[in-house]
C-alpha cells in the first residue's frame, strides 16, 4: 500500500531479534559480519564493524537477524551480491580534526593523487563522449556547479554542452543522440534521479559521476565514473566536489588530446598552507550580513559554489554571479565594507579587474584569489590570496580549497557547526 520513496526498518514486538525492512528509491544497505548484521541508509554507519555490504534495490523487502538475512522483491527475484567496500573505516572518523568538514577539505590532495593514479579508467569514457552530438549535464546544488565547470570546459573544445539543474530537467527536450551526464555525490538525489528517468525514457544514454558505489544513480546509468573521494560525512560537499571537477578536467584534457597538469596535488597542499591567511579574512567577513562572489568564465561556477558553501553553513546571506552581471542590478547593494570575493582567472582578466574597480569605487571590500606573480590585482583588491602559478583550467582545482576553508572558518567563528547545518540533509531523497 506504500507509494513514493521510502526506506523503512521495523521491529515486530514478538520477534525482537528480527529487523524487517523495505526500500523504494531511498537508500538502504545491509552490512554483514559474523554473528552480527547491520542495516543502515549509508555505508559509513557500519564501516567500523564490517566492509561487506549488500546494496538493496527498489522494491526490495525482507529481514535481517544477527546471523541471517533474506531479501525478496515486489517484482520478482532478488539475487543481491555481497560487495566488499574498499573505504577504510578511519576515513569515516574525525582523526583529530575538530570537524569532518575540515578533515574532508584536507583530504582533497589525497583524492587528487588517487584519481591521477587511475587515469586510464577514464579513457573509454572520454572515447564514449566523443560519439554524441550533444552533452547534457544534470545535477543539483554543489554538483550542479561541477556540471557548470564541465560545461565551460567542453564548450571550449567545440562540444555542444548544456547544464540543467535536476529539478528543471522536465522542461528540456532530450534526443537519442544526447549523452546525459548526471553528477551526484550521493547518487541518491531524487531530482537528479528523476531527470535521469526522463532522459532514459526519451532515449538518451546516461553517464553517472558519483561517489557512492552501487548508488541508485550508478545502477540507472549506462556508464559510470566512480569518484575516489572516500566517505564524505559532513553535510557540505567538499572533497567530492573537488573530485567531480577533477574528473571533468581529466576527461576534457583527454578529449583535447593533451596531458593533464602534473603536480596538482602538490599545488593543492600548498593552498592548504594558506589556511591562517584565510582565517584572517574570515575574521573580517564573519560579522557582515551579506557577501558576494563574482567570477568570469570558469570563475563563474566557482563564484556560485563559494556563495553556496558560505550560506549553507554560516547562514550569512551570500550570492554568486558572473562578474559582468554585477552592474545589471546587484551593484546597488554594494556599499562601504560589503565583502566581494573574486576568483580571478587569466581568461577575461582585464574585464574582471574592471568589475572589481566598480566594487572598489563603492567602498566594497575585495578579497581576490589570484596567483603568484600577478601584480595588477594588488592595486584593486583589499587582500589577495595567491596560489601557485598554473593554467586557466587548473586554477578552479586550487581556488576551491580556499573557498571551502573560508566558509568553514566564517562558520566556526560564528559559533556554528560546519558539519550539520540546520534544515539540510546530506542526501536529498525528496523532489
Ligand atoms: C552541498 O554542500 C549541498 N549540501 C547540496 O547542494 C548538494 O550538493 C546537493 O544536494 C546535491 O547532492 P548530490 O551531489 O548528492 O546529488
Amino acid at each position: 500500500m506504500l507509494r513514493g520513496s521510502y526506506a523503512i526498518v521495523a521491529i515486530k514486538q514478538d520477534e525482537p531479534g528480527k529487523l524487517l525492512f523495505a526500500r523504494n528509491k531511498s537508500p538502504l544497505i545491509i552490512g554483514l559480519k559474523d554473528e552480527e548484521n547491520f542495516i543502515a541508509s549509508d555505508i559509513p554507519a557500519f564501516l567500523k564493524e564490517t566492509n561487506k555490504a549488500v546494496i538493496l534495490e527498489n522494491g526490495d523487502y525482507g529481514y535481517i537477524t544477527e546471523n541471517s538475512y533474506e531479501i525478496r522483491n515486489l517484482k520478482g527475484s532478488a539475487d543481491r551480491k555481497v560487495q566488499e567496500i574498499n573505504w577504510d573505516a578511519e576515513a569515516a572518523e574525525k582523526e583529530g580534526y575538530d570537524y569532518f568538514a575540515l578533515k574532508e577539505i584536507n583530504e582533497i590532495p589525497r583524492t587528487t593523487e588517487d584519481t591521477m593514479k587511475s587515469l586510464e579508467d577514464l579513457t573509454p569514457v572520454a572515447e564514449e563522449i566523443r560519439k554524441y552530438s550533444r552533452i547534457m549535464f544534470t545535477a543539483c546544488g554543489t554538483s550542479y556547479h561541477a556540471a557548470l565547470y564541465g560545461k565551460y570546459l567542453f564548450n571550449s573544445i567545440g562540444i555542444r554542452t548544456e547544464a540543467v539543474i535536476g529539478s528543471e530537467f522536465a522542461s528540456v527536450k532530450i534526443g537519442k543522440d544526447d549523452l546525459v551526464i548526471a553528477i551526484s555525490q550521493s547518487g541518491e538525489t531524487a531530482d537528479t534521479l528523476s531527470a535521469v528517468e526522463k532522459a532514459k525514457k526519451e532515449g538518451a544514454k546516461i553517464l553517472s559521476i558519483s561517489n557512492v558505489l552501487g548508488s541508485s544513480l550508478e545502477r540507472e546509468a549506462d556508464f559510470s565514473i566512480h569518484t575516489l573521494a572516500g566517505p564524505e560525512i559532513a553535510v557540505i560537499a567538499t572533497k567530492t566536489f573537488s573530485a567531480q571537477m577533477l574528473n571533468l578536467y581529466l576527461l576534457y584534457k583527454m578529449i583535447k588530446g593533451e596531458r593533464p597538469e602534473t603536480g596538482l596535488e602538490k599545488m593543492q597542499r600548498k593552498v592548504l598552507e594558506l589556511e591562517p591567511d584565510i582565517r584572517k579574512i574570515a575574521e573580517k567577513i564573519q560579522e557582515k550580513e551579506n557577501a558576494y562572489f563574482i567570477g568570469r568564465g570558469l570563475g563563474y561556477p566557482l563564484a556560485m559554489e563559494g556563495a553556496l558553501k558560505l550560506k549553507e553553513i554560516s547562514y550569512m546571506h551570500a550570492e554568486g554571479m558572473p562578474a559582468g552581471e554585477l552592474k545589471h542590478g546587484t551593484l546597488s547593494l554594494i556599499e562601504k565594507g560589503t565583502p566581494v570575493i573574486v576568483p580571478l582567472l587569466p581568461e577575461m582578466y582585464d574585464k574582471t579587474i574592471s568589475n572589481m574597480e566598480e566594487v572598489k569605487a563603492r567602498g566594497g571590500l575585495i578579497f581576490a584569489l589570484s596567483w603568484e606573480g600577478d601584480e595588477k590585482v594588488g592595486n584593486v583588491a583589499s587582500e589577495v590570496l595567491r596560489v601557485p602559478k598554473t593554467g586557466n583550467e587548473e586554477y578552479p582545482l586550487l581556488y576551491i580549497l580556499i573557498l571551502q576553508l573560508l566558509a568553514y572558518h566564517v562558520t566556526v567563528l560564528r559559533g556554528l557547526s560546519p558539519d550539520k547545518p540546520r534544515n539540510l540533509a546530506k542526501c536529498v531523497t525528496v523532489e
